[in-house]
């Protein structure tokens, strides 16, 4: 049995290394070392004011373009890199990439964006199979819109051990812009803190859009003064268009504080695609503000609560939401 795996393993490798050049079969012929690949070897500089963005990008290529099994960056610690809104983009022929992120990345000031690009800052896009991994000392630091998003066609994502804010969390999405099509699935974040952020773990989508968003997951989240910690967005504009589908997503271990006036968890889902399979456990968010209530929001979306503060009741939200047409209606 085992000789026959032996052999098996050699003959993909020959296979791989002489026939396909690349896809799947190339983890088993990559015998070399996977590459590590550190910033500063790109020319990011790290002194918080020389742009780095380039720096980046090229990491990423690099990193992106190799065929291995995975492929490395890192952003070495006690050093702050300054990175504009930057799209890091696959597929790749690397099988999957582990981004570290020890130092800080911190993004220009939002008066510097330029107006053309999207609304989220370190954007993923089309990857497979990607690690984005922070430490405790490791802070992204946005100053201006989502910390980390998730765009179309990106699976297979682990997110551990990174830090937040100011700025946004992370978000994935937003999704369906222009009517487009996209899918994300088997997302985890894990361990991470959002200090200051305007928006904590958030799902977004644009109506008009299709596709889905699901088995996603947010585990051991801290929050310190988050405003929308925990929101899906499928409201951008009116009209019962279609949606894109946000399915399985579970929110457990989620604490701390927040400074959100507006609903704490804030489910408002499509008319059309409601959400479904949305599970919260074990989450204890209180306000930052001594004394001040919190409340939740929860439309068109099917959602298993346990152990969770603020409560959700998505029950009488369809119905008050029924309430609401039939009002309407009888207009
Ligand atoms: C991929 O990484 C390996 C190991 O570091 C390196 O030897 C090789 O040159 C890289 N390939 C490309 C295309 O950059
Ligand atoms: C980053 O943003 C600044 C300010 O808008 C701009 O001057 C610079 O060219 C941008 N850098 C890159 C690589 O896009
Ligand atoms: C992410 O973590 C899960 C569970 O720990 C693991 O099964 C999966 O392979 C990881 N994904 C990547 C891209 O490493
Ligand atoms: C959900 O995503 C995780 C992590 O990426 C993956 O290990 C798991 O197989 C996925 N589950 C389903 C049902 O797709
Ligand atoms: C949160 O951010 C504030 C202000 O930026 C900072 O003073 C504080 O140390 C941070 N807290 C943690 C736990 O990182
Ligand atoms: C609900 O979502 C969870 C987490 O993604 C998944 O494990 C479970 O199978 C889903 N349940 C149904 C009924 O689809
Ligand atoms: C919930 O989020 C939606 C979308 O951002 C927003 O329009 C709405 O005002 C929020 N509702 C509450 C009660 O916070
Ligand atoms: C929720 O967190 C608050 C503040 O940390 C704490 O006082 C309270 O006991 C916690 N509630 C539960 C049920 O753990």
């Amino acid at each position: 049995m085992e000789i026959f795996a032996c052999i098996l393993i050699l003959y993909w490798g020959f296979f791989a290394s002489t026939v396909v050049n690349g896809g799947s079969l190339t983890s088993y012929a990559s015998v070399s070392a996977s590459p590590t690949l550190d910033v500063t070897k790109f020319g990011a500089i790290g002194d918080g004011k020389a742009d780095d963005t380039k720096a980046f990008v090229a990491t990423w290529k690099a990193a992106c373009n190799n065929r291995t099994s995975n492929a490395k960056i890192t952003v070495p610690q006690g050093k702050a890199y300054l990175v504009n809104q930057t799209g890091f983009w696959g597929p790749c022929k690397s099988t999957s990439i582990t981004f570290e992120i020890l130092g800080t990345i911190v993004a220009p000031l939002k008066s510097a964006w330029t107006s053309k690009a999207s609304d989220c800052w370190l954007c993923f896009y089309r990857v497979n199979s990607l690690n984005v991994v922070g430490n405790e000392v490791g802070v992204i630091d946005g100053q201006g819109d989502d910390c980390i998003a998730i765009n179309g066609g990106t699976s297979n994502v682990n997110i551990t051990q990174v830090a937040c804010g100011p700025g946004h969390g992370i978000s994935v999405g937003s999704l369906g812009h222009n009517g487009a099509h996209d899918e994300v699935q088997g997302i985890l974040v894990n361990k991470c803190c959002f200090n200051g952020t305007r928006n904590g773990a958030r799902i977004k989508t644009w109506q008009g859009g299709s596709g889905f968003a699901r088995n996603i997951s947010f585990s051991d989240i801290t929050l310190i003064a988050a405003d929308n910690p925990i929101i899906i967005d499928q409201f951008y504009c009116n009209g019962r268009e279609s949606a894109v589908q946000v399915s399985d997503v579970t929110y457990t271990g989620i604490q701390g504080t927040t400074v959100c006036k507006k609903a704490t968890i804030n489910f408002s889902c499509s008319d059309t695609v409601p959400c479904t399979n949305i599970t919260l456990n074990n989450i204890n968010i209180t306000s930052a503000a001594p004394n001040s209530p919190l409340h939740s929001r929860c439309i068109n979306a099917q959602v298993t609560a346990h152990l969770t503060e603020p409560p959700v009741n998505c029950q009488a939200h369809i119905q008050a939401l029924k309430g609401e047409k039939n009002k309407h209606a009888s207009k």
